[in-house]
């Protein structure tokens, strides 16, 4: 099978190039620049992608990659600082560019394989300080902007392309017809690959692995963690333990869901924790975001740890962690703006031999597909993003049972008007949060005093920024009329048209 190699020198848009490639039906891994060249040999790459990076290559301490990747006898396609470090390694000049390019450009394209079927003049997506300020001998320029005189570069002999633009961003207007030419028209591979293939494949490699071993998984409701049993359930069946703790927390019928689908419909062997008790009263009296997140964090391990001790020692650990995870947890720096919960701090409580993590490599819409292929209903596989400690920090204020009741009903009326105006798939997340304001109201002659709702509902891409949603009059009338008329003790609804920054997405 044809397989490409892409070397991360850390750039931000490594993820989009592998999924560039993957949906192309050619298999792809991403290594770091400091890969060996024996581990890239075994590997046995059919083309070798190099990243984009934050680095200027004339620096001291700019990454570069293993001897020897030139010499595999391999097309090359560098791109951004990949370009860059090409040009470097072949002698010719990078230096700061007089003028930086960001954003939308106009390229001006030579004859070049990279750009068959592409337009003479088109746009591309550019976001650098560095050039190339004098190409490397045997090379030949294949593209150039107004003020980039080397937007691509080509030696066809070798087989050695450069890009200085993202090729892999949605802006780029032919960035993936520029993909599939390095791919397929210089370097002949054979689409083949397809994802019930990593399916099969991954399915194989945990069964390799695990033999008869035990193997247990924190089952969270999430996508990732749902995948990711259902992969390793199809490799090992019954030696899958999965513990699914409920803290009380959950949408309504998310937990019966759970139940139904991985216990009843498929025959996991499932552990559901009823923990309501337990997390409700730790967190009486409690109404710092902050500290309702730490304790939501700590009682989850603790709930788990006294599972897994019944259990006893078990030899794999699962673990769902996609790509993006990776991504952050290598790169995080900055202040924390709210501590995140999810079920990554198990290790060091469960006694085990090895993590097997069987979505490392995957974006989250290819986890999705993922799913699908596995016959995970939507309820799981679509399911909105939902945080760890779930309602409790949709509350304002203190958490109590009535307020958890309203919220679910509320939540529960508000997601299913969404869906019946058609408009679940073009909103990234909706969901209602209970502000902690009571307010006067009347209803048929009588005064209320009930609480306020605020509707919350964002487009987004990845989470880290945010818009509010657009919903039309119309639809938020109907939304308000049905919660105030089906869910007790509210008497008013307001929307919140805040973007993220400065607001985020969730209130606490
Ligand atoms: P914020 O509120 O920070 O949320 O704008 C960004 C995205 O992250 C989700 N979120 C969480 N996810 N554990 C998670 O796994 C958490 O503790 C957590 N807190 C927020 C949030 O729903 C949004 O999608």
């Amino acid at each position: 099978m044809d397989k490409v190699l892409i070397i991360d020198f850390g750039g931000q848009y490594i993820q989009l190039i592998a999924r560039c490639i993957r949906e192309q039906n050619i298999y792809c891994e991403i290594y770091p620049w400091n890969a060996s060249i024996d581990k890239i040999k075994q590997f046995s790459p059919s083309a070798i992608v190099l990243s984009g990076g934050p680095h200027s290559i004339y620096k001291e301490d700019a990454p570069k990659v293993t001897e020897g990747i030139f010499s595999l006898n391999v097309p090359v396609l560098g791109i951004c600082y990949g370009m860059q470090y090409i040009a470097n390694h072949f002698n010719g000049v990078v230096k700061t560019a007089p003028s930086r390019e960001y954003g939308k450009q106009t390229l001006f394209v030579n004859n070049s394989p990279l750009f068959n079927g592409i337009p003479a003049q088109n746009i591309c997506w550019m976001s650098h300080t560095d050039y190339i300020e004098v190409l490397p001998k045997n090379f030949e320029v294949a593209a150039y902007t107004d003020t980039c005189p080397v937007a691509a570069m080509q030696n066809e002999e070798q087989k050695i392309y450069g890009v200085q633009f993202h090729p892999e961003v949605n802006h780029c207007d032919y960035g993936k017809k520029v993909i599939s030419n390095f791919l397929f028209n210089i370097c002949k591979l054979i689409p083949d690959w397809k994802m019930s293939d990593f399916i099969n494949d991954t399915v194989a490699k945990i069964k390799a692995k695990c033999g008869n071993g035990k193997v247990l998984c924190a089952l969270s409701g999430g996508v990732d963690s749902a995948v990711a049993a259902a992969l390793v359930f199809r490799a090992v069946g019954d030696n899958l333990i999965c513990v699914y703790v409920d803290h009380g927390f959950m949408r309504k019928n998310e937990t019966a869901e759970i139940i139904r689908v991985f216990r009843e419909e498929r025959g996991f062997n499932l552990i559901a924790v009823d923990a309501k008790e337990r997390f409700v009263s730790k967190l009486k009296g409690i109404t710092d975001p902050e500290q309702k997140r730490k304790i939501i964090g700590e009682e989850f391990i603790r709930t788990f740890e006294e599972e897994a001790k019944k259990i006893g020692k078990v030899d794999f650990l699962v673990q769902g962690t996609i790509y993006p995870d990776v991504v952050e947890s290598g790169g995080k720096t900055g202040v924390t703006i709210k501590t995140h919960h999810n079920v990554g701090g198990l290790p060091s409580v469960v006694d085990f031999k090895e993590i097997i993590e069987p979505l490392r490599d995957l974006l989250k819409d290819e986890v999705r597909t993922v799913g699908k292929q596995l016959g995970l209903p939507d309820s799981i596989v679509m399911r909105q993003p939902f945080p760890g400690p779930g309602l409790s920090i949709r509350i304002i204020g203190e958490v109590t049972e009535e307020k958890l009741n309203i919220l679910r009903d509320a939540d529960f009326v508000f997601r299913d008007e969404i869906e019946k105006a058609g408009l679940s798939e073009k909103i990234w997340q909706y969901f209602v949060v209970m502000t902690n304001s009571l307010s006067v109201g009347v209803m048929g002659d009588y005064r209320t005093y009930n609480y306020t709702l605020a509707l919350r509902a964002v487009t987004s891409v990845d989470g880290m920024t945010a818009d509010w949603a657009r919903i039309p009059l119309d639809v938020l009338e109907k939304i308000s009329n049905a919660i105030v008329n089906k869910v007790d003790r509210v008497n008013r609804i307001v929307y919140d048209i805040t973007s993220k920054p400065p607001a985020t997405i969730e209130w606490e």
